[in-house]
């Protein structure tokens, strides 16, 4: 079944919050103890050059050392995920002899991580294994654990079941997703964000308002996942522009880790039209998918409003809107300056010519299955359109 059939197939809902999760500064210092309940002997760490280089990742080597605990690292990773790179992490694992992963990065490190253990149990293709062709039917039950502790703020995969990765024979971004793929931990420690620069702290912390806001204005049953999208958009509102202002705010950085965490947990009830319109952007365009949101956010909600005005407006509040119709978008296009952002796509280098290839590939999709409104792959270009 896939993604977004997970919850529908059934005549009732399925909701859903399992994860052990640790918050608080110095946290990543338990990761070993943490997994030892889970390990015996050998554990891959997965990571990225700038995590190395900024020396979080010894952090965490001295922690599972101190547990007892064997580690490679495999650092071999870029910001969107290929396949090619995901095989090199499965070969490291299994040259490791390792048992679990522990992922310490931003989004691309933990979806990595996640498919590393898939792979480590299954042989097809990631192609196969797509979630929108049903491919999670090949996905075992039980994984090998993953651990995850974020180092952005963003994409809250630290306590996500879905794992993305560029697949070579399509190009296209790929959803792999099974309940297994769930870490087992997810450590929150605001003390491994703290050097991450102004812009991808302003890109990834939008890439966490637009799941807390795209999945409040889903469609769909779920009160549990709209309480914990407001309570993220408020943590936002106070925090995302504190820790653009002061990197160093360790009490914002940890109020952007809840929130991100929150914003994944809640759009497990759906997400919409503007990550639709933002996956091709950063598959063909390689425009990160933080930014890419941003910038096509508030022509969404304004698209939406028509249809959940209450909704629209109530989230709009929480960024000091104005109560008038397109208040909510007015607001998020304030937020996006006061963020040092570009006003619009052409700023980053998408032109008229490419609307109509993007309309089609944001179409195709599966998150705007979610979205509150129903798109055409017109309403995709005008969206775009009204993006740029
Ligand atoms: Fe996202």
């Amino acid at each position: 079944m896939s993604l977004a059939l997970y919850s529908l197939h059934m005549a009732f809902t399925v909701w859903s919050y399992p994860t052990r999760i640790l918050f608080g500064a110095g946290s990543a210092a338990e990761s070993g103890r943490e997994a030892k309940n889970f390990v015996s002997r050998r554990v891959l760490l997965v990571t990225d050059e700038g995590v190395v280089r900024a020396g979080l990742a010894r952090l965490v080597e001295a922690s599972l050392a101190e547990s007892g605990l064997e580690s490679r690292t495999f650092a071999g990773l870029s910001s969107n995920p290929t396949e090619a790179e995901v095989e090199a992490g499965a070969a490291a694992y299994r040259d490791a002899g390792a048992e679990g992963v522990i992922a310490v990065g931003g989004g691309a490190a933990m979806d990595v991580a996640k498919l590393i253990v898939v792979r480590s149990q299954v042989d097809r293709s990631f192609e196969e294994l797509d979630d929108a062709l049903g491919g999670d039917r090949f996905i075992p039950k039980v994984l090998p654990p993953v651990i995850a502790i974020p180092t952005t703020a963003g994409t809250g995969s630290e306590i996500g079941r879905a794992a993305v990765l560029t697949v070579a024979s399509t190009g296209a971004k790929t959803v792999i997703f099974a309940p297994s793929m769930l870490p087992k931990v997810a450590i929150l420690d605001p003390e491994l964000s703290l050097s991450l620069p102004s812009g991808p702290t302003a890109a990834t912390g939008f890439d966490a308002l637009t799941h807390c806001l795209e999945a409040y204005l889903a469609k769909g049953d779920h009160p549990m996942a709209d309480g914990i999208a407001l309570m993220g958009l408020e943590l936002i509102a106070r925090d995302l522009p504190r820790v653009y202002g002061n990197g160093r705010d360790i009490e914002a950085r940890g109020g952007m880790l809840k929130a991100a965490m929150m914003g994944a947990a809640s759009f497990q009830k759906g997400l919409g039209a503007c990550h639709s319109l933002s996956h091709p952007l950063s598959a063909e365009l390689g425009i990160h998918h933080g930014l890419a949101n941003a910038l096509c956010l508030p022509a969404v909600v304004d698209f939406n409003e028509q249809v959940v005005p209450e909704r629209v407006r109530r989230a709009g509040a929480i960024f000091g809107a104005d109560p008038g119709a397109g208040g909510c978008g007015r607001a998020l296009r304030q937020l996006r300056t006061k963020l040092g952002m570009p006003g619009g796509l052409s700023a980053v280098g998408v032109t008229r010519e490419h609307l109509p290839r993007l309309a089609a590939l944001a179409l195709k999709d599966g998150c705007h299955g979610g979205n509150p409104r129903p798109c055409t792959e017109r309403d995709f270009l005008d969206l775009y359109t009204a993006s740029l």
